[in-house]
């Protein structure tokens, strides 16, 4: 509707907003007038499911938080009121821990996406910066959030992982306990945990979240050909392969959102532990500092790194091996920050690429997929080789990236975007 049919009244307030407000200047910019790429597709639905996973994180989190109480001594037995005494406090807690897991998946997808076609390079690198400090965001927000229910493994978990920082040489031991807040993991921990995971870090998310919106904005989606659509315009100056992101891609969202909500409701209704996957196994226990559980592992989406660090069993230059092993896991994370400038290809989607991209992007996904199921099991002799040739595989997908990317041929790029 154009602004002089709308009724009087409506413009009016429309005016009075605009006046002291850039409402409609805005939603040009973000919506109507933002154009996408006409040829998005299935991968391009994960930008904006992450969008609502993040709403519905939020949402069940201030539910919970109401009856919650985060000390060591109460917040198992509160977890336990909300599931069976709270009203429709069962399908709150559900929805958020689904939500964690499934927040993962879509952004393991949503990252993959950017992999395939190209969309951390020139001129989108600080989009991915942005969105790689949203992934370590979330994983502090995800790990912070599963020691809450002071069950064995968030227990345990919490215990594992504060003690790496522990093999950091010289600091090590003092930074683990400042952490903690202790010596060990206690309700000091729980409670600094919860103040982080319920305000600190979703505060730090949603800021990311703007960051990563606006600087895409800023310089246009990328898609699956990875050509520039700004390069062809029309006579008025709007991209020949560009249509309105509203109505056009707000109206194609809501079918991924339609299938989304589909298989989470599955989950939510029918299989909300995933298998033990989503909510394992001993955290259906209180928390005992004096019993560990037979087997501590991480949750799935943390596996991959966990098994990166496992596999380092040697020490080196004196260096302890649990050390090492922190070291290569944080560098397997830090070493995607600066994907964008390890990639030299003259094109960005796979679609243009040699097949030494294709071999090696093959090679990361298994590599990555193989990690991540043996961080889940028992490590074993034969699983350590395995876990150690994967880490192996991961590295050179990135470190090699500057040389296969540069030498292999490419094939000639479209004009204009494909169907
Ligand atoms: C809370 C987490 C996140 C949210 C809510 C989010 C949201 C979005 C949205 C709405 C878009 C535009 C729609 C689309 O292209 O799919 C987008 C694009 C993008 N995101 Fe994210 N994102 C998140 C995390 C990440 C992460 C972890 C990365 C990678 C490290 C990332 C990398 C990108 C890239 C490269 C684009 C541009 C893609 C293109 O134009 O082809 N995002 N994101």
């Amino acid at each position: 509707m154009e602004r002089s049919d709308k009724p009087k009244a409506e413009r009016g307030l429309m005016r009075w907003v605009d006046d002291r407000f850039p409402a409609t200047q805005m939603l040009r910019e973000h919506l109507t007038q933002y154009y996408a790429p006409r040829n998005f597709n299935f991968w391009y639905f994960f930008g904006s499911l992450a969008l609502l996973v993040l709403v519905n994180q939020i949402l069940t989190g201030v539910w919970l938080t109401m009856t919650y109480t985060p000390t060591a001594e109460e917040a198992f037995a509160s977890v336990e009121t909300i599931m069976r005494d709270v009203e429709w406090g069962w399908l709150i807690r559900y929805l958020h821990t689904t939500g964690a897991s499934a927040f993962f998946v879509v952004i393991y997808l949503h990252m993959f996406r950017g992999l395939l076609y190209g969309s951390y390079k020139a001129p989108r690198e600080l989009v991915w910066v942005f969105g790689m400090a949203l992934y370590l965001a979330l994983m502090a927000e995800a790990f912070m959030g599963y020691l809450l229910p002071w069950g064995q493994m968030s227990y345990w978990g919490a215990q594992v992982i504060t003690s790496l920082f522990s093999a950091i040489p010289a600091i090590g031991p003092g930074l683990a306990e400042w952490i903690r807040g202790d010596y060990l993991v206690t309700g000091i921990t729980l409670n600094r945990f919860f103040a982080l995971h319920v305000v600190a870090l979703p505060i730090v998310i949603l800021a990311l979240v703007v960051l990563h919106i606006v600087a895409l904005h800023e310089v246009g989606s990328n898609n699956p050909d990875g050509i520039d659509i700004k390069a062809r315009r029309d006579a008025d100056g709007k991209p020949l392969d560009g249509i309105p992101f509203h109505p056009y891609y707000t109206l194609k969202d809501l079918v991924g959102v339609a299938v989304f909500l589909f298989v989470f409701c599955v989950v939510v209704f029918y299989f909300p532990e995933g298998g033990g996957y989503f909510i394992e196994q001993p955290n259906f226990e209180p928390a005992n500092p004096l019993q560990t559980p037979d087997h501590i592992a991480p949750v799935w989406y943390f596996t991959p790194f966990y098994a990166i660090l496992r596999g380092v069993t040697f020490s080196l230059f004196g260096l302890e091996a649990k050390f090492l092993g922190v070291v290569a896991m944080g560098f397997a994370i830090a070493v995607l920050f600066v994907l964008p400038w390890l990639d030299r290809s003259p094109v960005r989607s796979m679609r243009y690429k040699g097949w030494m991209s294709r071999v090696m992007l093959g090679l990361f996904v298994v590599c990555f997929t193989t990690l991540g199921v043996l961080g889940v099991l028992p490590s074993t002799e034969t699983r350590t080789v395995i876990a150690q040739i994967c880490t192996l595989g991961y590295f050179a997908y990135f470190l090699l990236m500057p040389f296969y990317t540069r030498l292999e041929p490419t094939r000639p790029l479209p004009e204009r975007v494909t169907d």
